[in-house]
């Protein structure tokens, strides 16, 4: 079966599905395991070629969404798995492992694509700030629908502390916190993101956004403020589109009739006319 396939890597789970890149949906189900602690490079590779087995015989393209900056298919930097994922060279060793080329992308830029492409996002033009609140905070920018890839806000500091500790999804479990005590904590995070940035939209996603009634009419913030429409599966779906792009990208143009080149007119030597 030829099936396009998305994994979405994170500090606690790996999920995969056959994803249907025309509708934005899985087809079949999500499969998931418990990310290997510790979450080094040799363990988590092994365990995400055993998932995407686990589809199936499928060929495609692999698309892999990893919490970290990806460049060249290179992690940058890791806050939310093994520090000795640094500098590894992530599409080769997923490659290498499940057999065939994979898209390696940071994991908040693959469920914002598909959320820009699905979701909220849709059609919306403009800048458009998308944050995924989880574990950390991811977040990816949009400017007319074209993607900055690799944005690291969940990073910046805030009153000395590295802001997704403050105001993440985890952060308000860890500090007890209900929905209307981390509504501020949250607000006055969007706040220093809105004066760095200025989005016209902020789409805020991560398993939380389906409570969003609990805390976005809390926020104050300056630009509006939405939920995310896809939930669970932006992640797999996000990486899969993505992969497919790419891979279309790189394929040679298809030549049809109305592309091929007219014949070079012979031209007669000199002299020789008819
Ligand atoms: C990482 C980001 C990631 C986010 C969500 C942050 O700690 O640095 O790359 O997108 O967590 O997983």
């Amino acid at each position: 079966m030829r099936g396009l396939i998305g994994v979405d890597i994170g500090g606690s789970g790996i999920k995969a599905g056959v994803v249907d890149s025309r509708r934005g949906v899985l087809v079949g189900e999500r499969v998931r395991v418990p990310t290997p602690q510790p979450a080094t490079p040799d363990a988590v590779v092994a365990a995400t070629a055993e998932l995407v087995a686990s589809l199936g015989p499928t060929q495609g393209p692999v698309g892999i969404g990893v919490p970290g900056p990806i460049v060249r298919g290179r992690v940058l930097m890791m806050a939310n798995m093994d520090t000795s994922w640094v500098g590894q060279p992530a599409a080769k060793l997923f490659g290498d492992a499940i057999g065939r080329p994979v898209t390696v992308l940071n994991d908040a830029d693959a469920a914002a694509v598909a959320e820009m492409r699905f979701g909220a996002g849709r059609g919306v033009k403009g800048t458009v700030l998308v944050l995924t609140l989880g574990t950390g905070i991811g977040s990816a920018l949009f400017v007319d629908g074209v993607l900055v890839p690799n944005l690291e806000l969940g990073h910046i500091e805030i009153r000395g502390k590295d802001a997704e500790r403050r105001a993440s999804a985890g952060a308000r479990e860890r500090h007890g916190l209900s929905f209307k005590e981390w509504a501020p904590v949250l607000d006055e995070y969007l706040d220093r993101i809105d004066q760095l940035i200025w989005p016209d939209l902020i789409i805020l996603g991560g398993g939380v956004s389906k409570r969003s009634e609990k805390f976005v009419p809390l926020l104050s913030v300056r630009p509006p403020v939405v939920a995310a429409a896809l939930r669970n599966e932006a992640g797999i779906v996000g990486a899969a589109v993505r992969a497919r792009m790419l891979e279309s990208a790189a394929r040679p143009p298809r030549v049809t009739s109305a592309t091929r080149a007219t014949p070079a007119r012979r031209r007669t030597p000199a002299g020789s006319a008819p």
